[in-house]
């Protein structure tokens, strides 16, 4: 894993020393961020030596590299250790005045601060502050323990042990890797069919549970292709600035079909997630429809291709294909029935069933799914739409084992 260590001014940095060997010696990929400070505790060589990479303090070194950002953006895992209380409120106020300031505010990777200073200065209102702002912002506050400080005085503050610093730190870290190397197609959203230049048949999906098997997905390893009909840009946003997800966007069932297919065509598995319109309006009007030129009005609809039925009569060996379906089923066992009839009319390996109506399903945080197979119900999920992702990645993971056996 990528890491970098950002260390300030405070007598605990020689215990980072031990802290980066324990990283290195695990077999990451460390990068030392001391602030000026820090280095009157300890020098440049023993950090280089010891993580063997170059350090540096300051934004103006190998400016054409873009370090000042480079390593936040690289960086899967930030450890700020120690973190004194000058670093702690230069940290809340976002303040970017040396290359570990700037780090911090160009890195998404989850970041771990072990706060080091004597007890009087961790317990001022000012600190404590800091700490909550930070906490706030998903910051990971290790320690401080209580003990013996420099001064020969004892209490909260010092730093805690490199040992319980590493482990806190790699636990924050998404460990699972099961998907790399896999290409994952998904798509997600609701299309849209024109009637006429201001007016179009659409559905109520937010587009949010594609959008969390997307980002479960990359965060698993994969290399994600995210086709999104009508998605709100906060719906996307973490999966947008995920190094691992590529986002197409598209409106109507004729451009998700053909994103689709150029996606399916490098992928590995495909999980149609989009709420895709059954009908297109046959004749587009070019104008706005006034009722004032006409008694009522009929349009005459036209059933659209499916597309997932579509992508699974296609695939290549070894492909999987995922579709969703939206039931509004009464009970249970209609839900179970309707997606195993399903699951073998549209042809795919899985399909995942959820049940809505006008208060459950669309646009919720939470979810509930049965996922089945050509063996039946293989396994249900309910919860946060990210952990019935992860459910779901989880299903398909062990439909392709199956399938290898
Ligand atoms: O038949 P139904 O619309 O319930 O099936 C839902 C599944 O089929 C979803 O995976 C959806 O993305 C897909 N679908 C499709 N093309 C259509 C309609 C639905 O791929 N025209």
């Amino acid at each position: 894993m990528f890491i970098v260590v950002g260390v300030t001014g405070g007598i605990a940095a020689y215990k980072s020393v031990h802290l980066v060997r324990l990283l290195v010696t695990a077999g990451h990929d460390v990068h030392v961020i001391p602030t000026q400070d820090a280095l009157r505790f300890v020098g440049l060589t023993t950090w280089e030596a010891i993580s063997r990479h170059p350090v540096t303090t300051s934004v103006h070194d190998d400016v054409a590299e873009v370090r000042h950002v480079a390593l936040g953006r690289r960086a899967e895992l930030v450890i700020v250790a120690p973190a004194t209380a000058n670093s702690l409120a230069k940290m809340a106020a976002g303040l970017a005045d040396d290359l570990l300031g700037t780090t911090l505010l160009a890195t998404s990777a989850p970041v771990v601060v072990a706060p080091a200073m004597h007890s009087e200065m961790w317990a001022h209102p000012a600190t404590q502050a800091n700490i909550a702002t930070l906490r706030d912002r998903g910051v990971h506050i290790v320690g401080p323990a209580d003990g013996p400080l420099t001064g020969g005085d004892s209490g909260p503050g010092r730093m805690a042990e490199p040992e319980h610093i590493v482990a806190a730190a790699l636990a924050v870290v998404p460990e699972r890797d099961d998907l790399t190397g896999l290409r994952v197609a998904v798509s997600t959203g609701g299309t849209r069919e024109p009637i006429d230049p201001v007016r179009f048949l659409g559905n109520r999906s937010s587009g949010r549970q594609g959008a969390a098997v997307a980002l479960a997905a990359a965060d698993r390893g994969a290399a994600v292709t995210l086709v999104a009909a009508h998605v709100d840009d906060r719906v996307l946003d973490a999966a947008s600035r995920h190094p691992r997800v590529d986002i197409v966007r598209v409106s109507d069932v004729a451009q998700l079909q053909r994103a689709m297919a150029d996606a399916a065509a490098e992928a590995d598995v495909v999980i149609m997630a989009a709420a895709v319109s059954d009908f297109r309006v046959g004749t587009v009007s070019d104008e706005k429809l006034h009722k004032a030129d006409r008694d009522g009005l009929v349009l005459e609809l036209v059933e659209t291709p499916d597309i997932v039925a579509g992508l699974a009569a296609a695939r290549r060996p070894g492909q999987t294909i995922v579709a969703f379906a939206a039931e509004t089923a009464d009970t249970d066992e209609a839900l179970r029935r309707r997606a195993l009839d399903k699951r073998a009319r549209k042809g795919v390996d899985l399909l995942v069933a959820n049940r809505v109506g006008w208060h459950e399903g669309f646009g919720a945080a939470d979810n509930a799914v049965l996922v089945v197979s050509a063996r039946g119900v293989i396994a249900e999920a309910s919860g946060a739409k990210r952990e019935v992702a992860d459910a779901i990645l989880d299903a398909m993971l062990a439909a392709q084992a199956d399938a290898e056996r």
